[in-house]
């Protein structure tokens, strides 16, 4: 049973293209964490995978809204899509007030940048994804924690 699976990044045509890829296995209701320092490419990646779920529109990193909503289209139905950013989060209260909690539901997918950096509130993950810099490029590695994060990292076999 596929548990991680790690792939070289030779460029960042191949980041947007790898995010391409992951949006083929994704199902609804996912909660993935993105980790890497300041630039690695987590942004990137959304922004391959957002394009091949056919969003047509600017894809900005939320650094200072904390989260970017969009509606994609998954498996022939519409989804919520969040992308959160959380490297400037500090207010607790804020992530309360903002209804974020809500976000997290079975018919969303949330992606998070620096999910460390809210602690205890946000839902565990069902894959963590790890994007470091190796040589010129980079290194992708995502690793399944739940039943339904295996379940998608297997039909990259499959792919
Ligand atoms: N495989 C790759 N090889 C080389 N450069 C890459 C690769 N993938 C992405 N890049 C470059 O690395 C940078 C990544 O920026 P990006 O905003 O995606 O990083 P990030 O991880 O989201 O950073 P932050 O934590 O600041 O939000 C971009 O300049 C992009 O062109
Ligand atoms: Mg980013």
């Amino acid at each position: 049973m596929t548990q991680d699976i790690t792939l070289a990044l030779a460029d960042e045509q191949a980041t947007l293209d790898e995010g391409a890829k992951f949006a083929g296995i994704l199902d609804e209701g996912l909660t993935v964490y993105l980790h890497g320092d300041l630039g690695a490419g987590k942004t990137t990646l959304v922004r391959g995978l957002l394009r091949k779920l056919d969003y047509v529109g600017k894809v900005k990193s939320p650094t200072y809204t904390l989260v970017e909503p969009y509606q994609v289209i998954l498996k022939s139905h519409p989804i919520n899509f969040y992308h959160f950013d959380l490297y400037r989060f500090i207010d607790e209260e804020e992530w309360e007030a903002a209804g974020f909690r809500d976000y997290f539901n079975a018919n969303s997918i949330c992606m998070i940048e620096w999910p460390g950096k809210a602690g205890n509130l946000i839902p565990q993950p069902d894959i963590d994804v790890f994007i470091q810099v190796k040589d010129l490029g980079r290194e992708i590695k995502y690793i399944a924690n739940t039943t339904v994060g295996r379940k998608c990292l297997e039909r990259f076999q499959l792919a």
